[in-house]
């Protein structure tokens, strides 16, 4: 297996994007689904929208000091601001490290349930990687989906197919030096217990890091992004927060090897407020592996700001974005008082969620 040209570099933008204190905005979403969260304020779906809401958001000053790296759409990563500075110079301005969504999306996994997927766009990785890299972007993401079903889904060519094309991904975006988050989002929904969701993550992640080491990946020079450990969003019986920090905690120990720098958990559909107190509590919960446990939302941290801005009111989108950026900054250190800033406790889980 050839080493890595990029080592030195992918070890230390992943420690910066795992440092402490710090986590990751995600505004990769697709022009289809950021047009679904436009059309919810009122707002057309159009290119200079996109820009506005997106400019205004990597303008908010002081943003740095809570985020290390913002995720875009490839739209983004090639755009200028409205003031004609690329977006790529507002992010270094804020001290934000700029980052790709290079998956194509998700397509059904053929011979599996047909709820099943695999995620595309391994063709000419490298070489699109290296495009993005000179655009200035210096990490990646990738995002697998696998669901719960009573049928017995996740099936194991689902979990197998989904592991392998992350580790390849992963290698393939190493290989023009960008640091790659890894995604293998369990989705909630379903009626399934927690106990059930921690049994398939803990086999799913431990397959992803199988196929990262048959694939030669540089784990010090990689994140993970993965779902909480939580119910199906329509089980009965509901865990309490405790609970929820208590079994993430350990299901990460149990499948996350101790030279992955940072887990960075995205928000799935939880309320933002639920986004950050069970970061909190896993942040308070004492564990063994020294990985940095922070966040990487994308609706848990936008919500309210999109709703604040409503297309034209920078200060208060700008406001409400800070607000909620600064108490899961909190709560990756286990600092934060639930209600101590103005958050949403709206659930933003939708059924069969697409990026
Ligand atoms: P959510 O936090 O809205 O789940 O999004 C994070 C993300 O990047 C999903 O791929």
């Amino acid at each position: 297996m050839t080493l890595h040209y990029y080592s030195e570099q992918l070890k230390k933008t992943a420690s910066a994007l795992a440092q402490p204190g710090k986590g990751i905005l995600a505004v990769d979403e697709s022009t289809k689904t950021v047009g679904k969260r436009l059309a919810s304020i009122g707002v057309e779906n159009t290119e200079e929208n996109r820009k506005a809401y997106r400019g205004m958001l990597f303008t908010t000053s002081g943003l740095g000091e809570y985020i290390s790296g913002a995720i875009l759409f490839e739209e983004t990563l090639f755009q200028s601001h409205q003031d004609g500075e690329p977006m790529v110079k507002k992010l270094e301005k804020l001290g934000i490290v700029p980052g790709i969504k290079v998956d194509k999306g998700l397509r059904p996994l053929p011979g599996a349930n047909d709820v099943e997927t695999l995620c595309s766009g391994l063709d000419g990785l490298v070489e699109r990687a290296a495009d993005y890299y000179a655009q200035g972007a210096r990490f990646a993401k990738w995002r697998a989906v696998l669901q719960i079903t009573e049928s017995g889904c996740p099936s194991k060519l689902s979990v197998k197919e989904n592991a392998w094309g992350l580790a390849r991904y992963a290698r393939a975006v190493q290989e023009s030096g960008l640091v790659p988050i890894i995604e293998p989002e369990i989705l909630m929904d379903g009626s399934h217990d927690i106990k059930r969701t921690a049994a398939v993550q803990e086999e799913v992640i431990k397959e992803v890091y199988m196929a990262c080491q048959t694939n030669g990946v540089l784990l010090e020079g990689t994140l993970l992004k993965p779902s909480m450990t939580v119910q199906g969003a329509d089980c009965p019986a509901k865990s309490t927060p405790d609970e929820v920090a208590k079994i993430t905690i350990q299901t990460m120990e149990r499948s996350v090897p101790a030279s992955v720098p940072g887990i960075v958990f995205l928000s799935g559909g939880l309320s933002e407020e639920a986004a950050s107190v069970y970061l909190n509590l896993m942040n308070k919960t004492e564990r063994k592996a020294k990985w940095n446990v922070s966040f990487s939302y994308g609706r848990a941290l936008q919500h309210s700001c999109l709703k604040a801005w409503k297309g034209e009111n920078l200060i208060e989108g700008q406001k409400a974005l800070k607000a909620r950026a600064q108490a899961n900054s909190e709560a990756s250190r286990g600092l934060y008082t639930p209600g101590s800033q103005p958050s949403s406790d709206e659930a933003l889980f939708v059924a069969g969620y697409t990026y």
